[in-house]
């Protein structure tokens, strides 16, 4: 069945009790045990929720895996498979990382004897000289979160497999729709959805997917100790929004592959990142492991002042730290989602204070291309 089908039939729609055309909010803390001396299906939410259970159902058919667990946000996500390293473990990740993720590695993991390296994500052999005798995991985004570098997945799987380490793959910005990295040998898929997945920025959400029985077991025990279940109403919600996912999609990556080749006309942007542009560096990778530029690009104006003129002269998109939503998201990389890191980590991960982000929404093009174009020209080029 193609993706379009699956989001509507692929997994547990319907209420198996009363055929309800959407799984009830089972909004229960606990579930009563009819006899407690065999075990029931569910006992207790955190250990399990029939209608989250049907979110994780959804997520592991979309990304093509076999299991998968649902958290209470991406971090809660990331955070459960970053507790898979222990004492002493090393990790190797790209160096445009997602703040949080950067945040948690360098400020929390670093105080229980946990190594890591960052390595320009792109080059391949940097991932195999970072690597240690102790090193556990790969860790990478593509494309990556805010400069939308681009990274061979394959490429990076095979020098994992060769050392027997796993890779763990942040798909947030492709979603299921253009990229399935555990069909390109990734042990662990991470999705914010936050973003995409649901789509209408009213549910901070967050998956873990994979396809090996261990990891899924280990997995989902860190879910249940470390508590950052979703709850069920934004189960609820997330499955209702993932519904028109692909036709959303659609949408807005027809638009941004549009507004991108704008930009990189107009006289005030100095630089455009978009892997759908055929002069992007990683386009020919991105073209053999994804089928779309994805909604979000990235760009560059000549100036910080230039900058706050664009956004206070912007009228569609809302001004927000996120992106994915049916809505476009402008939002500055520098003290929004990357603010959490130093200034010599940012600018290390090419993350200036001159760079805007901008998510492509589902307005009508023609709105949207007028209103980036009217704030633009209220630049003044310095
Ligand atoms: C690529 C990526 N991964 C993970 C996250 C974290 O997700 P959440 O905000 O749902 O915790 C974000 C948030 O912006 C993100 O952009």
């Amino acid at each position: 069945m193609d993706l379009e089908t699956r989001l509507l039939h692929g997994y547990p729609v319907l209420d198996e009790v009363t055929g309800a055309s959407s799984i009830p909010k089972y909004q229960a803390s606990t579930f009563h045990q009819g006899d407690f001396r065999t075990h029931q299906g569910y006992t207790y939410t955190r250990f399990g929720n029939p209608t989250i259970e049907a979110a994780e159902t959804c997520m592991a058919e979309l990304e093509h895996g076999s299991h998968a667990l649902a958290f209470s946000s991406g971090m809660g996500a990331i955070n459960a498979v970053l507790f898979l390293l222990s004492q002493g473990d090393h990790i190797v990740l790209c160096r445009d990382i997602y703040g949080g993720t950067f945040q948690t590695l360098t400020e929390m993991l670093v105080r229980f004897g946990i190594s890591y390296t960052f390595v320009e994500g792109n080059n391949l052999a940097s991932w195999e000289k970072a690597l240690r005798p102790e090193t556990k995991f790969f860790y990478l985004e593509t494309p990556s979160n805010p400069l939308l570098h681009v990274i061979d997945i394959e490429g990076v799987v095979a020098i994992a497999k060769k050392h027997q380490i796993q890779t763990i793959c942040d798909n947030t910005f492709m979603t299921p729709c253009y990229q399935t990295p555990l069909d390109l040998g990734v042990d662990v898929v991470v999705q914010s959805a936050t973003k995409f997945l649901n789509g209408h920025s009213d549910v901070v959400a967050g998956f873990l997917v994979m396809r090996d029985d261990r990891l899924y077991s280990a997995l989902k025990k860190h879910q249940k100790m470390l508590g950052a279940i979703l709850g069920v109403e934004e189960a609820w919600l997330f499955l209702r929004g993932v519904k028109t996912l692909a036709l959303r999609m659609e949408k807005a990556v027809a638009s941004a592959a549009q507004l991108a080749s704008y930009l990189i006309s107009h006289e005030h942007v100095t630089k455009v990142y978009y892997p759908g542009l055929k002069d992007h560096p990683g386009y020919d990778v991105h073209q053999k492991q994804a089928n779309s530029g994805g909604a979000v690009l990235s760009f560059e104006l000549s100036s910080v002042e230039g900058v706050y003129e664009l956004f206070d002269a912007i009228r569609l998109p809302i001004v927000a730290v996120s992106l994915g939503g049916v809505e476009s998201i402008l939002s500055y990389p520098w003290s929004m989602s990357h603010g959490c890191m130093s200034e010599k980590d940012r600018l290390a991960a090419g993350v200036t204070p001159t760079l805007v982000r901008l998510s492509v929404g589902i307005e009508s093009l023609t709105d949207l291309n007028a209103d980036l174009s009217q704030a633009l020209n209220k630049v003044r080029v310095t």
